[in-house]
């Protein structure tokens, strides 16, 4: 089995690649360099000429909405035999979490707050998508998320750049293997850059507004790490950014990209974007388009054909230098010759049978669906549950969904195919009676495009009538059982692109179904499904036991009756803060503390209709056992600024299970050039322990950590300071001590 090389170096060396590259780049006419920054939609909704027509005149370079290894070998067949430059193409899909084998969505694998785990995942993702004639994914997108309205907070790894620069970095390794163009690999692209998941009100795609010192701060650190971790593409997010729209952003694609971090390789739009500089008020016409966005370092255009229709006549009339465009040119090159496309060019077809077979990939879903997810709750210790149960009840349409269980960001043409809750409870329990219902379907008020071009659409609308129905038939079966297992939440496409919503409470009748069930009196299990964190406040206070399961994949069924059962010990913790309201929103840990703390005997209500505490906080999760911090020291009382101190404390599994523990670090500036967050995590480690069994953890502290980007002095700075430093099992950590820094 042709595992691919995950140790080993490239068999080219940057001087041999920029050597062919050159070489290829002097045979190149310069509608054939256009075409290689030309980017194809081959899906049917894409308007204009087709990928067959396109490729075979030199006009495009890649192809992406193409999920189809014939089609792949057929087109580059085209490109190879029939082209004018027989370069090859790249085809490029969204492999987010999972091509065949589907994994937790990365928000779920974010909650696992194991970079191994993570990077094991997209390592199969890669495998398969690879072996499917695939070359790059449009993944991972690093997009901090603090408001939970914005439905894109899915794809991502939540609210934390410390945490979310960690899971950058093990998803580009996981993705490209040692070195990009890896055997068994795909290029990834860290997307969408930047600061997309800031948009006004959570809404997506409207307006981002954020100052130099939160971009740096805060959204731009996964990026970072992904350059750092050297993916070979980035792409530019949709929106205006501080009304310069991201995609003809000088700042951030020249400035800071290049610039700054030496990312050397190449920028894709987001799909029709390019084009769209136009519909955003910034371009006049779509020339204008093209020559601002190229010059702004975008070099290739997703789908709108503006480069194709526009670049030669801007190159021919010395509008764009031609160096401007080879510059562009040479980094798509770069990344063909690296990948060997030029050697091996085609798939063979009979491999992805081969590849989506392994059983190890189901094994490391299921795994990682295990590690993902969240134990909310549990009163009493009602889990785990008793196998020798004989009668459950099932209940809540998502309980037997593939969709739902799958999650949104499904890959083009994908037929859900996960265990669903229902059927992986069955199974766990093949001697008891599970029986079902599904109680009122849920739906979104609006649609969008989507549902119409991927899986998890919406169902057909349930009458008043139908839905009545269905509540009572879901009380009628519940009264039959021991136990309840509630399964609520969202569907898949209530999260993901163009779904925003303004309200974070579960939707439709979810709740109303939840108090009659737990009014039976029975003992009822909430296990959630759904793709951002939701307002279940009335759960919290009544239902003894919770399990926040995200969308965990194709094992999800398996998963979850492995948590229930006790057969794995929950240890996931909240990468994203759950607000009791929508309104709430954006509601984070990491703010800055104001003239009225809470701690104030002035102290102010935020809002003098509830106060905005969370509902739980980042960083949260409980575990079937229990744990103990102690001994908590630092190496030096004092360090002087530029140097690094050590921060240990014991960890002792206190409970009479083995468990996983998430052992967190916070820090807290007390004063300096700017005002600084009441607590930022610093350090993280999630570890085993047996009953009893005591290891220390460490963590170091030095500039990388304590430094940040003051808006008072413009530029990055280390602060002589006090810091307070916190050790815990979530962002209340309470075990504290002190650490000063000296200039
Ligand atoms: C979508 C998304 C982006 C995706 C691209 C290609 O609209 O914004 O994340 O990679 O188009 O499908």
């Amino acid at each position: 089995m042709d595992n691919p090389d995950t140790t080993g170096t490239a068999p080219w060396s940057d001087a041999d690649v920029q050597a062919r590259v050159e070489a290829l780049l002097k045979t190149l006419s310069l509608a054939e360099k256009v075409g290689q920054l030309v980017q194809i939609g081959a899906a049917d909704f894409v308007p204009g000429p087709k990928p067959d027509v396109v490729i075979r005149q030199g006009g495009a370079g890649s192809v992406l909405w193409l999920n189809d290894t014939k089609r792949f070998n057929a087109l580059q067949k085209i490109a190879v035999e029939e082209s004018p430059s027989k370069i090859p193409l790249l085809f490029a899909l969204d492999v987010i979490h999972g091509y065949r084998t589907i994994f937790p969505v990365p928000l779920a694998l974010a909650a696992s707050w194991d970079p191994a785990t993570i990077e094991g995942a997209q390592s199969v993702a890669a495998q398969e998508a690879r072996a499917a004639g695939l070359h790059w994914t449009f993944a991972p997108m690093l997009d901090i998320a603090r408001d939970a309205r914005w439905g894109r907070i899915v794809e991502g790894a939540g609210e934390d750049p410390y945490l979310g620069a960690a899971v950058a970095a093990a998803q580009v390794r996981g993705f490209q293997g040692a070195y990009l163009g890896a055997p068994g690999r795909v290029v990834a692209c860290a997307k969408h850059f930047a600061g997309y998941g800031a948009s006004d009100g959570g809404r997506d795609y409207d307006p981002v507004y954020l100052s130099e010192n939160q971009l740096r701060n805060v959204y731009f650190p996964p990026f970072r790490a992904a350059v750092d971790a050297g993916v070979g593409t980035f792409m530019s997010a949709y929106m205006d950014l501080n009304d310069v729209p991201a995609t003809g952003n000088r700042w951030l694609l020249r400035d800071v990209l290049r610039g700054e971090w030496g990312f050397g390789g190449f920028v894709v739009s987001d799909a029709f974007a390019v084009g769209n500089l136009v519909t955003q008020g910034f371009a006049r016409d779509a020339r204008d388009a093209a020559q601002r966005a190229l010059s702004a370092g975008l070099d290739v255009d997703m789908a709108s054909s503006t480069y194709l229709d526009h670049l030669t006549g801007l190159i021919e009339d010395g509008t764009i230098p031609l160096e401007v465009l080879d510059d562009a040119v040479r980094t798509i090159l770069a990344v063909k010759v690296r990948l060997g496309l030029f050697e091996q060019p085609y798939t063979d077809e009979g491999l992805l049978a081969e590849v989506i077979a392994r059983p190890e990939h189901r094994a490391e879903a299921r795994r990682a669906a295990q590690r993902s997810m969240v134990l909310l709750r549990n009163e009493g210790q009602l889990l785990p549950l008793s196998k020798s149960l004989k009668h459950i009840t099932v209940i809540g349409s998502l309980a037997n969904s593939k969709e739902a269980t799958e999650g949104s960001w499904m890959v083009f043409g994908h037929v859900p195919a996960a265990v669903t809750m229902l059927e992986g409870l069955r199974a766990k329990l093949p001697d008891a009676t599970i029986d079902y219902a599904p109680g009122p379907e849920i739906n979104r008020d609006i649609p969008s495009w989507f549902e119409s071009a991927m899986a998890g659409g919406s169902r057909a609308p349930q009458s008043p009538e139908d839905a009545e129905s269905a509540y009572q038939a879901a009380l009628a079966t519940a009264q039959r059982a021991d136990l309840i297992i509630m399964v609520l939440g969202e569907h898949a496409n209530m999260s993901g692109e163009a779904a925003s919503r303004a309200s974070l409470d579960l939707p439709g009748r979810q709740e109303e179904v939840l108090k009659a069930v737990v009014a039976l009196g029975k003992p009822v299990v909430l296990v959630l499904l759904n793709g951002r964190p939701l307002s279940i406040n009335w759960a919290a206070d009544h239902v003894p036991a919770i399990l926040e399961a995200w969308e965990p994949g194709t094992e999800g069924g398996h998963a979850v009756a492995d948590i229930l059962f006790g057969d794995a010990n929950p240890g996931g913790k909240l990468p994203v803060t759950f607000p009791r309201k929508g309104s709430h929103a954006p509601l984070y840990y990491a703010r800055n503390t104001t003239h009225s703390p809470e701690e104030s005997p002035l102290y102010n209500p935020r809002y003098w209709d509830g106060l905005p505490t969370p509902l739980y906080p980042f960083g949260y999760g409980l575990s079937y056992t229990t744990f103990a911090l102690t001994n908590l020291a630092v190496s030096a009382p004092q360090v002087r600024v530029g140097d690094s101190a050590s921060v240990t404390v014991d960890v002792t599994n206190t409970g009479a299970v083995a468990g996983d523990e998430v052992v967190q670090l916070y820090i807290h500036q007390r004063f300096g050039s700017d005002s600084r967050p009441m607590r930022e995590l610093k350090g993280f480690e999630r570890i085993t322990l047996q009953p009893g069994e005591t290891r220390p953890v460490s963590f170091a502290l030095g500039p990388a950590e304590l430094g940040y980007w003051s808006s008072h002095a413009g530029q990055w700075v280390q602060d002589a300071t006090t810091i307070d430093l916190w050790v815990g099992s979530d962002s209340r950590a309470t075990l504290h001590t002190q650490l000063v820094v000296t200039a």
